[in-house]
């Protein structure tokens, strides 16, 4: 956890010379990831209908779980004694968790952020639980997290600007206790040590944008986050402030963008310098029928595919496309069979990952700005 150790685990391979898009590899301990990289969202120890294998074989190499649901359900203990989240939910691959104030400012009803951390009572059953900058730490460690996010406070779109200070001086102060607590916890010099990244925060004002870039980039973490985006803001204010932040966060560390993004998302913020993301829409929209295509998203579940007997993307390698019709799958989601959410989310994290492959390989053949047009001419993304 020193500055020197960023080069040696991250590796970049290459730059684009016309925009900031780079690729490279993050060497975790539990294996390479390929940067840029998209991780499935598995917030309850599991991707939503999917097995670990048919995750793996859409060429997702990291996953994301989340600390809040974790520790309320099935809690600390249970993953320990199952040998840890690797093995409790049997992905030996990457796993990076985020700390829960995501979480808690977007879930609870009911929740108290003090200086000492949050108070929150559980969605499931009303109880009252907290988090502290600590606690975060201590509940990622003993899950067996490979990158584990400190507790930040998180503000929405809209938040008077006092409110989106305090957030970002709060979150701040939160990383410096995190920190101190990773070091009293962790050998740093440990080759297989987990790593710890920093969030940035600062709502949507550029300089309190800046001024956490500048106060994240110069702790000694493995990575920097950019939080607090993707919280209710037209899309075309969400780009620009990521244009803006991403180039302030250490050129030779991991930057990752959390709960971004759709496929012209993920383009868009390769271009401004990002290598690492995590976003529920894949998952999510499959399960809702909204499958990705080279044109676009199209829903499956409209009568123009009732007797469409071709592969939803005649293009795509996965699973579902070289198996199944858009027709069946039509007929699976009018059915309500269960079927229809595995098939669907296996196709689009497989979309995802061939645009990753896209993304990088282009980088790495001086091609990036080509394939961007190329993707922005043919595919028209969805209404926001
Ligand atoms: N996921 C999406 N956005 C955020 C954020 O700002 N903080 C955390 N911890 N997780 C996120
Ligand atoms: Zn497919």
């Amino acid at each position: 956890m020193t500055n020197e150790d960023a080069a040696e685990h991250f590796t970049i391979l290459a730059r684009d010379s016309h925009t900031r898009a780079r690729t490279g590899v993050l060497h975790t301990r539990r294996g390479d990831v390929r940067t840029p990289a998209f991780m499935p969202v598995g917030t309850q120890a599991a991707v939503k209908s999917v097995t670990p294998d048919e995750v793996r074989s859409t060429g997702s190499e990291i996953i994301l779980a989340n600390t809040y649901h974790l520790m309320l359900r099935p809690g600390l203990e249970i993953i320990q004694a199952a040998g840890g989240l690797h093995t409790f939910m049997a992905w030996p691959h990457p796993i990076l968790t985020d700390s829960g104030g995501f979480q808690v400012y977007s879930l609870a009803g009911l929740r108290e952020i003090t200086e000492r951390g949050v108070r929150f009572r559980s969605h499931i059953d009303g109880s009252l639980h907290e988090l502290t900058p600590e606690s975060a730490i201590a509940l990622q460690l003993g899950f067996g997290s490979d990158i584990i996010m400190p507790l930040d406070d998180v503000v929405g779109y809209g938040s008077e600007l006092t409110r989106q200070r305090e957030a970002a001086e709060r979150t701040h102060r939160w990383l410096l206790r995190a920190l101190e607590y990773f070091r009293t916890m962790v050998d740093t010099a440990e080759p297989s040590r987990p790593w710890v990244f920093g969030i940035t925060q600062g709502g949507f004002d550029l300089d309190l944008r800046r001024r956490s870039c500048d106060f994240v980039a110069g702790l000694p973490v493995d990575g920097c986050a950019i939080g607090g985006l993707s919280v209710g803001e037209p899309k075309p204010v969400m780009l620009a402030f990521l244009e803006e932040v991403a180039p302030l966060l250490p050129e030779d560390k991991p930057r990752y963008l959390m709960g971004v993004g759709s496929p012209e998302d993920l383009w868009l913020a390769v271009a401004a310098g990002v290598d690492l993301f995590d976003c529920v829409h894949p998952t999510r929209v499959a399960r809702h029928g909204g499958l990705y295509t080279p044109e676009g998203r199209v829903d499956i579940t409209s009568s123009r595919f009732r007797s469409h007997f071709a592969p939803v993307d005649e293009t795509c390698d996965c699973l579902t496309c070289t198996q199944f019709t858009a027709a069946y799958l039509h007929h699976l989601f009018r059915a309500r069979e269960l079927l229809a959410y595995r098939l669907a989310t296996i196709h689009n994290l497989r979309f995802i990952q061939r645009e990753m492959e896209r993304i990088r390989q282009s980088i790495a053949e001086g091609r990036f700005v080509i394939e961007l047009e190329e993707f922005r001419a043919r595919y028209r993304p969805a209404d926001q």
